[in-house]
C-alpha cells in the first residue's frame, strides 16, 4: 500500500488479493466515511446513514423504545442511543454484535417465526421506532437480490403495522425504483406520510434507497 496524490491511497495488488477485494479495500481506504466513523467512534459508516436521514426527518431523537433489524454491527444502535441516550433498544442480527450499552441483541434470522415475539417482549413497551438496515447476501443475480432484499423489508413493514405505537416511524433499506407497489400500498394504508430518500452518506453507485414512513395510524385496536 502506498499514499498516491492528493492524500489518496493505492493498494497494490497482492497475492491471493482478487481483483475485486483490491478494488474495495482502495475504496475503504479512500472513503471519507469510513475515515470519519473511525475517528468517531461508530462502528459502521452505515451510522452517517441514520444521522443523515434523522437531520432530514426527526425520527431518532425523543424516541423510547427501538427495535433495530440487521444491527451489526451496530452504527445505528449506537446512534440512536447517542441520539436518545434513555431509549431501549432491540437489535437482531444473523451475524454477531459486540455488546452496546444500553441495547439488547439477538443474533437470529429475523424470518424465524419466533423473532418478532421475542423482540416485542424484550422491548416490554410498543416501538416508537422499528428501523431496518436489513439487505439479504447479494448472489449476483439483480432480480433475485431484489426479491430477496424487498422480502426482507416486506416483512419488517408488517413487524413494524403490528407492533408500532400511534404516531410511529419504520424506517427500512429499499433498492432501486423505491418501494415495490405491494409495500406501497401497505405503509400507505398505516402511515400519514412515506418518504424516500437516499443520504449523502449512501454511495452514489450503489442502488439502495430508503423508505421513511411517518405517522402510524395506529393498530387496528387504537384506531376509530
Ligand atoms: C448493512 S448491514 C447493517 C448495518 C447496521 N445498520 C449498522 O449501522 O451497523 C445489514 C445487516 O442485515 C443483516 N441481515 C440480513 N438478513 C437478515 C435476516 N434475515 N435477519 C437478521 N439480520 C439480517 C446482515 O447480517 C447485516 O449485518
Amino acid at each position: 500500500m502506498r499514499g498516491a496524490g492528493a492524500g489518496k491511497v493505492r493498494v497494490k495488488s497482492a497475492k491471493g488479493r482478487t481483483a475485486q477485494s483490491t478494488r474495495w479495500l482502495e475504496r475503504q481506504l479512500n472513503d471519507p466515511y469510513v475515515r470519519r466513523a473511525k475517528a468517531e467512534g461508530w462502528r459502521s459508516r452505515a451510522a452517517f446513514k441514520l444521522i443523515e436521514l434523522d437531520e432530514k426527518f426527526h425520527f431518532v431523537k425523543g424516541s423510547r423504545a427501538v427495535v433495530d433489524l440487521g444491527v451489526a454491527p451496530g452504527g445505528w444502535a449506537q446512534v440512536v442511543r447517542k441520539l436518545s441516550p434513555k431509549a431501549k433498544v432491540v437489535g437482531i442480527d444473523l451475524l454477531p454484535t459486540d455488546p452496546i450499552h444500553g441495547v439488547t441483541l439477538f443474533q437470529m434470522d429475523f424470518m424465524d417465526d419466533k423473532a418478532p415475539a421475542l423482540l416485542t417482549e424484550t422491548l416490554g413497551d410498543a416501538p416508537d421506532l422499528v428501523i431496518s438496515d436489513m439487505a439479504a447476501n447479494t448472489v449476483g443475480h439483480a432480480q433475485t437480490d431484489h426479491l430477496r432484499t424487498m422480502g426482507l423489508v416486506e416483512a419488517a413493514a408488517w413487524f413494524a403495522v403490528e407492533n408500532l405505537r400511534k404516531g410511529g416511524t419504520f424506517v427500512a433499506k429499499v433498492f432501486a425504483g423505491g418501494t415495490d407497489a405491494d409495500l406501497l400500498a401497505i405503509l400507505k394504508k398505516h402511515f400519514t406520510t412515506i418518504k424516500h430518500a437516499k443520504p449523502p452518506a449512501s454511495r452514489k453507485g450503489s442502488v439502495e434507497w430508503y423508505v421513511v414512513a411517518q405517522g402510524f395510524k395506529g393498530r387496528p385496536e387504537e384506531q376509530g
